[in-house]
C-alpha cells in the first residue's frame, strides 16, 4: 500500500511537533504546518532524519491560508490521509465567565473551533474521494462537562464546542471510512501546559497517533484520552 499522508496543524512546536516526529519515526509522510515559516522551516529542518517531512504554512484562522494549503496537497500528493487538527490557544485562567473579555473569547473560538472546522471542510472532499480519512481534533479535559469548573472559560467554551464539532463530522462522514474523534492528551509540559506539567510532548501525542491509526470500523465520534473512551 502507498505510504500514508498525514498534516498536523500548529507543529512547530510543542504537542504538534511531538507528533510530527513521532508519524514520522512510524513512516508515515508527513505535512508539519505552523502560521510562522521561520519556525516551522526551523522544525522541518530538525525532524528531516527522522523521515519525509513537508512544510507548508498555515494559519488556520485564514481561509486563504487554508485553500493554499489545500491545493498545495491536492497538487503534490492527491489526498489526505490523516488530519491533525492540533493548532490551539488562550488557556484563560486569567477569566471567569462573569468578566472575560469577549473579544478575546472570540479569538479563541476562531482558533481552537472554527480553524479545525475550516480545515475538516477543505481535507474531507479529498478524504471521501479515497474512501479514507482520520480526523483527530486536539480537544482538552477542560472542555469536557463531565469535568468542569468555572475557569479557563474561553478555553473550556471552545474545547466543548470542538467536542460537538467531532460529533457532529463523524454523523455526516461515517459512510466514507472516515473516522473523526476528539482527543485530550492530559497535561502536557509544553508553553501552553507550562513546566509543571507531569507529561512529556511524546506522551501528550500517544493518542493522538493511535485515533489518528485507528481501523476501518474503529471509533468515531468519540472522545479519547489514554487509548479510552472518556465521558463528554
Ligand atoms: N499542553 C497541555 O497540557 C494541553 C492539554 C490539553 C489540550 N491541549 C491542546 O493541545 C494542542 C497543542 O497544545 P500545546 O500544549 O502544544 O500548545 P503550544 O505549545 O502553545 O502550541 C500551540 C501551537 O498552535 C499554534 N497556533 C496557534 N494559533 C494558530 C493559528 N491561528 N494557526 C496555526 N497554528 C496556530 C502555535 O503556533 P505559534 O508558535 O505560531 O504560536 C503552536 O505551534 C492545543 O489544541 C491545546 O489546546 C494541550
Amino acid at each position: 500500500m502507498e505510504q500514508r499522508i498525514a498534516l498536523v496543524t500548529g507543529a512547530n512546536r510543542g504537542i504538534g511537533y511531538a507528533t510530527v516526529k513521532e508519524l514520522l519515526k512510524k513512516g508515515y509522510k508527513v505535512i508539519l504546518t505552523a502560521r510562522n515559516e521561520a519556525a516551522g522551516k526551523k522544525a522541518q529542518s530538525e525532524l528531516q532524519k527522522y523521515g519525509d517531512v513537508y512544510f507548508h504554512t498555515l494559519d488556520v484562522t485564514n481561509a486563504k491560508s487554508t485553500n493554499e494549503l489545500k491545493d498545495f496537497v491536492e497538487q503534490e500528493f492527491g489526498r489526505l490521509d490523516m488530519l491533525i487538527n492540533n493548532a490551539g490557544i488562550n488557556y484563560d485562567t486569567w477569566h471567569t465567565a462573569e468578566n472575560a473579555d469577549l473579544e478575546e473569547v472570540q479569538a479563541t473560538l476562531n482558533t481552537n473551533l472554527i480553524g479545525a472546522w475550516r480545515m475538516a471542510q477543505a481535507f474531507i472532499p479529498m478524504m471521501k474521494q479515497q474512501k479514507y480519512g482520520r480526523i483527530v481534533n486536539v480537544s482538552s479535559g477542560a472542555g469536557a462537562f463531565a469535568e468542569m469548573g468555572g475557569n479557563t472559560p474561553g478555553y473550556s467554551v471552545s474545547k466543548a464546542a470542538l467536542n460537538a464539532l467531532t460529533i457532529k463530522l463523524a454523523s455526516d462522514v461515517k459512510s466514507n471510512n472516515i473516522l473523526v474523534n476528539s482527543v485530550c492528551p492530559g497535561w502536557v509540559r509544553t508553553d501552553m501546559g507550562g513546566i509543571a506539567a507531569p507529561r512529556s510532548p511524546k506522551k501528550g501525542a500517544e493518542t493522538i497517533i493511535w485515533a489518528a491509526e485507528l481501523p476501518n470500523n474503529g471509533h468515531s465520534g468519540k472522545f479519547l484520552r489514554d487509548m479510552k473512551e472518556i465521558a463528554w
